[in-house]
């Protein structure tokens, strides 16, 4: 059966979901969390990470990470399932940008890969790939890591994030295909990318604290803390891990 929404344009289709996502957002106002004694409850208190109500707060440390390493996105830059971050933090680096993904239903797609199928990946094509939050979707990460390695230009790197502490994600959260295997902490992920890129090329910055973890866990919003909050790191608390690895060799 033909799905409905194919039937709706596809840029009318986005503009009603940052309609609708704009509505949600406006409604933090009215339930938006200032006495935490609400959180006293088994269930949580938002769905979804919060994003019918604002920005996630693991976005925040994805943020904070790719600003650090904003000069590595330069030249020909990959990113998995959009170009948000390429768009965002690369600027006038960029000199090409491309969009992989296995999945099919996604239009913005510019290449069709499959990062657990290495030997069919391309070789040394990209100065930089930005794959946040995906390696937990995907059954073999080892395989997908050693993707990334043979893309990846000499001198070329790689700007991953993972999750630590994190719910299950499923579903329609997912966005796109995979499901939710695999959580990490700073160090294991330290490992897995060492066995690939080696551990002098590998450097691995973990974020969070509990009070950040906790409302994550909620799914509060980034709106619902202060910067000071969001910004404390407590290397005992990962909400997220951020890996920078560099493909040996000179650009
Ligand atoms: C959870 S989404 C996250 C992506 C996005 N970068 C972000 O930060 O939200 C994971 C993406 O990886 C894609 N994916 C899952 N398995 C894959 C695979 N084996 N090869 C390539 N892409 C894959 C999914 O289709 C989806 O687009």
């Amino acid at each position: 059966m033909t799905n409905l929404k194919y039937l709706v344009p596809k840029r009318l289709r986005r503009w009603l979901n940052r309609r609708r996502q704009a509505a949600g957002r406006g409604l933090l106002v009215f339930d938006r969390v200032t006495d935490w004694s609400v959180l006293r409850r088994v269930r949580p208190y938002r769905p979804n990470f919060g994003v019918a109500r604002g920005e996630p707060i693991d976005r925040f440390y994805i943020a904070k990470f790719l600003t650090t390493h904003q000069e590595s996105i330069r030249g020909r830059v990959a990113e998995i399932e959009s170009d948000q971050y390429t768009r965002r933090f690369g600027g006038d680096r960029v000199q090409h940008a491309d969009i992989l993904d296995l999945n099919d239903q996604n239009e913005q797609r510019t290449i069709a890969i499959d990062l657990t199928k290495t030997a069919d990946t391309p070789v040394s094509e990209f100065d930089c790939i930005i794959c946040t939050q995906t390696l937990l979707v995907i059954e073999d990460y080892g395989a997908a890591i050693r993707s990334l390695y043979r893309m990846l230009k000499p001198g070329g790197v790689a700007l991953v994030t993972v999750p630590g502490i994190c719910q299950v994600v499923r579903g329609g959260m997912i966005g796109g295909v995979g499901e939710d295997w695999w959580r990490f902490t700073g160090r294991s992920a330290s490992k897995v990318f060492s066995e690939v890129f080696s551990p002098e090329n590998v450097v691995v910055q973990t974020y969070g604290n509990v009070l950040a973890a906790t409302a994550f866990l909620h799914g509060l919003v980034q709106e619902e803390l202060t910067q000071e909050e969001l910004e404390y790191n407590d290397p005992d608390y990962e909400l997220t891990i951020g890996v920078q690895a560099t493909k040996q060799g000179i650009g």
